[in-house]
């Protein structure tokens, strides 16, 4: 039985990677941080005890900031594949908290690459590894945006993504490990947390539709993004570490649209009209942006095989419909004289 270690196994991607894996008949481990509440939400559906003689996920205590626990979970769950997933992932986050972003997410990647490159001299094992690399690295180049597009990174998250990638190639060049690194466009779904704009803006309309909510409050209505569906992108992570090179690609659907267009079409197909409910906050405002982001995935198509399932409006609808089926329950509760915490978000 193959055995995949996820960091970020309790994120979007590692909920979507750890299903798809354990489908694949994988056993799969992942890290966890210790947190005073659960954090382990979007996993418990695949969490059995490990009592259980059917158990294959298993769960670590550790950090990428804590390289000791990184190389006791390589030894305790000895993998063939690595999925590089644990990031402080907010953009807007990472201007508050430059330093820790930088030490999660490129220090914390150089952390683990010198972990599996001593296990693999010590065990003798070969490790694959997948660094979830994102085209906030392309940042301010021109679109459309492809693997030989120069980098340009508009914000402390996304020079630490560009850092963590030159560990990689590094890695890969000096000690022949098997290192791909993903450049993923945006990707969302139900799962996506509440407060990348595009879950905040389908969570709002959701309760707004319910009479939970009333203004949502935005920044920036005319950056562009390339967003696809956080399901399909998982399989291109696994299709990499399956290819028989380690090497680089792009992932995204190869259509761009405005957060503004988001909008519409989200309040639209809950029936609602957009103008009469968001606002627009400065604070949501970033201190750089990225504007235009554009993803070309034919390498990934011709090398990899793989293509996108979901497009922008299969997307947006998607996301609507869970959320209103969410506040829906919520509404439900808060009728039976239960108290539901309201979130706003970045
Ligand atoms: P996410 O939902 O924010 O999940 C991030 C994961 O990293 C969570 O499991 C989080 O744990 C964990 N984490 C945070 N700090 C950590 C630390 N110090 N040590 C270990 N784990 C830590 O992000 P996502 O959307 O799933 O994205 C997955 C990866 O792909 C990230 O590296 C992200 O930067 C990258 N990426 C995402 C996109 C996208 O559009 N989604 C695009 C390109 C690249 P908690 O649950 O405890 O917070
Ligand atoms: N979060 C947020 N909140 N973004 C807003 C808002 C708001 O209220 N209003 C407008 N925006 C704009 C942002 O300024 C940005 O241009 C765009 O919406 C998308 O923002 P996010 O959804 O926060 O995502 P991101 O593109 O900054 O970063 C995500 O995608 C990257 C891949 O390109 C994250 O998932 C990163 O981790 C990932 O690497």
């Amino acid at each position: 039985m193959r055995r995949a270690l996820i960091t970020g196994i309790t994120g979007q991607d590692g909920s979507y990677l750890a299903e798809f894996l354990l489908s694949k008949d994988y056993q799969v481990h992942g890290i966890v941080r210790r947190a005073s509440t659960f954090n382990t939400g979007r996993i418990d559906h695949l969490y059995k005890d490990s009592h259980d003689e059917e158990a294959r996920l298993f769960l670590h205590y550790g950090d990428l900031t804590d390289g000791s626990s990184l190389r006791r979970i390589l030894h305790k769950s000895e993998p063939d594949e690595i999925y590089n997933l644990g990031a402080q992932s907010h953009v807007k986050v990472s201007f508050d908290q430059a330093e820790y972003t930088a030490d999660v997410v490129a220090t914390g990647t150089l952390r683990l690459l010198e972990a599996v490159r001593d296990y693999c001299d010590t065990t003798g094992r070969k490790v694959k590894l997948y660094q979830a690399g994102s085209s906030e690295m392309f940042g301010a180049a021109k679109p459309p945006q492809n693997e030989a597009t120069e980098f340009y990174p508009r914000s402390p998250y996304a020079a630490s993504k560009v850092a963590a990638y030159w560990y990689c190639v590094n890695y890969r060049e000096a000690y022949s490990l098997f290192i791909a690194n993903g450049m993923l466009f945006n990707h969302e779904s139900p799962l996506r947390g509440e407060t990348f704009v595009t879950r905040k803006i389908t969570r709002a309309v959701g309760k707004i539709k319910l009479g939970l909510q009333k203004k949502l409050y935005l920044g920036n209505l005319d950056a562009r993004r390339d967003w696809g569906f956080a399901g399909d992108y998982v399989e291109a992570m696994w299709r990499m570490l399956q290819h028989d090179t380690p090497d680089d690609f792009v992932v995204a659907t190869g259509e761009s649209h405005s957060v503004k267009e988001f909008v519409e079409a989200a309040f639209g197909h809950a029936g609602l009209n957009w103008a009469d409910h968001v606002e627009i906050d400065p604070r949501y405002l970033r201190p750089t942006e990225v504007d235009f982001l554009l993803g070309d995935p034919s390498k990934a198509a011709a090398a990899l095989g793989w293509k996108p399932t979901v497009k922008f409006d299969g997307l947006v609808k998607m996301m609507v419909e869970a959320d209103i089926e969410l506040a829906r329950q919520e509404a439900t509760l808060i009728n039976a004289g239960h108290r539901v915490s309201a979130r706003s978000g970045n």
